[in-house]
């Protein structure tokens, strides 16, 4: 397996995470406001947590696990993006968080488009899917944007900090009609 690529669009770079990310991933993702909509991130935001989830990326790219980008803009990390990998069903599973300054310019948008591309091109997966709060729309036009489509609510198929959560289901696949920016408008 080649080392995980780094991606480049317009605006960003997303590139491996290194392990002097950490702290700055501990100070963007302990913010109460980016975990309370993520199904992973724990608040408070334990330290030494982002150390240990940065030492998996290797090893867990090498395995065909996940891939795990670092978006950043100009050197600056601005969150996390990233596929969590089944490769028995060729599917990948979609992730996300950015740092409270960076949200409302576009840039989830933007990394998951180039993400998105990655997983059908370079992982030729068959799937791509992604759950979002039904609390958090803002995930679902994210993931419209990407090409993805609703199939629908699992009703508290999560529970976050003791409540269940309804999440919508998000997919794309790789057989799906092109995707075009009026894609949304279809829907
Ligand atoms: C969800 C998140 C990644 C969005 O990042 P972002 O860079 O601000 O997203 P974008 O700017 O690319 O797009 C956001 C879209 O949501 C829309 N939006 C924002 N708040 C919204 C709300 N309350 N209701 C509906 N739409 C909303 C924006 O208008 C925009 O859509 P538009 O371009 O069609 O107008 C960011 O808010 C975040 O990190 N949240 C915390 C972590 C999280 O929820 N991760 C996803 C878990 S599924």
């Amino acid at each position: 397996m080649p080392p995980l690529p780094t991606l480049a669009t317009p605006r960003l770079v997303l590139r491996p995470f290194h392990a002097s990310d950490a702290a700055e991933v501990q100070r963007l993702a302990g913010d109460r406001e980016v975990s309370a909509t993520t199904l992973r991130l724990p608040h408070p935001y334990p330290d030494g947590l982002a150390e240990a989830w940065i030492a998996t990326h290797a090893e867990d790219w090498r395995r065909g696990l996940a891939a795990r980008f670092a978006i950043t803009r100009d050197g600056v990390l601005l969150g996390a993006i990233g596929l969590e990998l089944t490769p028995e069903h060729d599917r990948g599973e979609l992730g996300y968080w950015l740092g409270r300054a960076f949200w409302g310019q576009g840039y989830a948008t933007e990394a998951a488009r180039a993400v998105v591309r990655f997983g059908f091109e370079l992982l030729h997966l068959h799937r791509i899917q992604a759950h979002h709060f039904v609390r958090n729309p803002a995930s679902g036009r994210v993931l419209l944007k990407a090409g993805l489509r609703s199939e629908g609510v699992r009703r508290g198929a999560f529970v976050k900090e003791g409540l269940a959560e309804d999440v919508v289901v998000y997919a794309r696949l790789s057989d799906d009609p092109p995707f075009t920016d009026d894609h949304e408008a279809t829907l």
